[in-house]
């Protein structure tokens, strides 16, 4: 039989619509899954997919990413990376693991979910490739931390993380939750595709595979820019939801999901791409801040293809440009003091060196932050390091479920909010103009402290909470990265000084 040209028979193939007869549209597509109203009929069979691919084209492609990744591990295993790298590059992909390669397999109902209810028919084909995308690399992942599970029991966090009810899972579970898992499917779309995918995972799948090869981590950097290329395709499903729907003159609704994902994504990606960038990797082998990537990635790229659409940038764009100088260095001093509640080891990042980037990558650092790890440093070169695990919880925000932190000596604000008799705290106005959007989504949810004050966390003490967050079973908590070795260099100048 003559194999047709593709452009010969591609058009048929794609055009998957049909009209139900048994069932009423309504019935097919329901509002709470589907959404759709408001927009005409006719729209929705003009989606016309930014990416196309036929069934064996994809799976052809994906057959040779996965042939790519997986000869480069096995081709790289001697070289015994965990033992040779620096610790602050394993604590990166223990933390990347862990908060990651779960998650995709959300992300793959996510997608599946659009295959059911999108009344897009050409959105249903790219989600049905999207769904497999996002098995593929969530395998990906889980099998490439396995190798290391026996070396270092905190690797089995890859696996168990989202099982759990450690703090930084909370805040991870409850912003994908919001936006991957409860809404529907164009919704979702605008929320996980393009605000989550085409603005937030670039920063972490292109700027840390330059950091991974830096670092000399081969491995990981052929793993996540194979797993970037499934993203790049089936971020694309958001646009042609965004068009139709502003079109149908919802471009308000549009712009407030975009809003509260924006937001959301970025209160996660502060810890997950700004304190590796920062604190965690080497010094010697950084190419640039975490600022300047979101300058680059979020700054320029996400506003400009915002502005294409004629959409806005969100309201609080003056909030967040403020934060980009800010909010990680205060996560990173409360992650760092917290450490006994983490599955890794967070890396310090603060010896003078490191410093003197610091100051020159955020000028103001060392009168600011620097000046709460001075506290830290004395209190650890006069052997007092209990001083330097907090004794207290801090407050959480009842949004984005990580600590309320601000900017030593400029301001630390909660943003309080009564509803329903129960006072909330917030984080920023925009976590909480979040809540607003929408009470009943998120009233009945307890923050970790929350819950600790609701006497659901017993014994109510640093042991009770540490076996409530998961710790102290597979594996302990974490302790500074190198040891606090970086200490030293503060030692060698006192005693020069002296
Ligand atoms: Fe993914
Ligand atoms: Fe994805």
């Amino acid at each position: 039989m003559p194999l047709l040209d593709r452009a010969e028979w591609y058009d048929l193939a794609r055009t998957t619509e049909w009209t139900p007869s048994y069932v009423s549209q309504e019935e097919l597509f329901p509002v709470g899954h589907s959404d759709g109203q408001g927009i005409p009929d006719d729209a929705w069979s003009k989606y016309d997919e930014p990416y196309k691919v036929s069934y064996r084209e994809y799976v052809d492609t994906q057959r040779q990413k996965d042939a790519g990744a997986y000869s480069v591990k096995a081709a790289l295993e001697r070289l015994d990376l965990y033992k040779n790298a620096d610790p602050g590059w394993i604590t990166i992909l223990k933390l990347h693991y862990a908060a990651v390669a779960v998650v995709e397999y959300n992300a793959a109902l996510q997608e599946s979910r659009y295959s059911r209810w999108s009344r897009f028919p050409g959105m249903r084909n790219m989600a049905t490739l999207g769904t497999l995308d996002e098995i593929r690399h969530s395998q990906l992942q889980l099998y490439f931390a396995h190798e290391y599970a026996p070396k270092d029991r905190h690797f089995d966090w890859a696996h168990e993380a989202m099982f759990t009810e450690n703090w930084g899972m909370v805040a991870a579970r409850h912003a994908f939750d919001d936006m991957l898992m409860t809404r529907d499917a164009l919704a979702t779309a605008i929320m996980a595709n393009f605000a989550f995918e085409t603005g937030y995972t670039n920063l972490q799948f292109i700027g840390l595979s330059a950091d991974a090869a830096r670092a000399g981590d081969y491995t990981f950097a052929k793993l996540i820019q194979s797993i970037q290329s499934d993203e790049a395709r089936h971020a694309q499903i958001g646009t042609p939801v965004l068009q139709a729907m502003i079109e149908a003159g919802q471009k308000d609704k549009a712009q407030n999901l975009i809003d509260i994902a924006f937001w959301r994504s970025w209160k996660l990606f502060t810890i997950l791409t700004g304190l590796p960038m920062d604190y965690y990797m080497p010094l010697e082998h950084r190419e640039g801040s975490f600022k300047e990537f979101m300058q680059e990635w979020i700054v320029d790229q996400f506003a400009r293809s915002l502005q294409d659409l004629g959409l806005d940038k969100p309201w609080y764009w003056d909030i967040f440009l403020r934060d980009l100088d800010e909010h990680h260095h205060g996560q990173q001093l409360g992650l760092w003091s917290w450490r006994p509640t983490l599955w890794f080891n967070p890396a310090a990042g603060v010896g003078p060196d490191e410093r003197d980037w610091l100051e020159e990558k955020y000028p103001g650092w060392n009168d600011t932050f620097g000046k709460c790890w001075d506290v830290i440093i004395d209190n650890l070169k006069n052997d007092r390091g209990e001083k330097t695990v907090p004794g207290t919880l801090p407050i959480i925000c009842n949004m984005s479920n990580i600590p309320v932190v601000g900017t030593p000596f400029k301001h630390l604000v909660d943003f309080p909010l009564e509803h329903n008799g129960r006072l909330y705290h917030f984080g920023s106005e925009v976590d909480r103009w979040i809540f607003e959007q929408e009470p009943e989504r998120y009233e009945g949810h307890l923050s970790i402290v929350d819950r600790f004050l609701a006497g659901k966390i017993n014994p109510p003490d640093l042991g009770g909470v540490l076996q409530y967050m998961g710790l102290g079973v597979v594996s302990e908590g974490g302790d500074d990265a190198h040891g606090y070795a970086w200490m030293e260099k503060y030692k060698t100048t006192e005693r020069k000084a002296g």
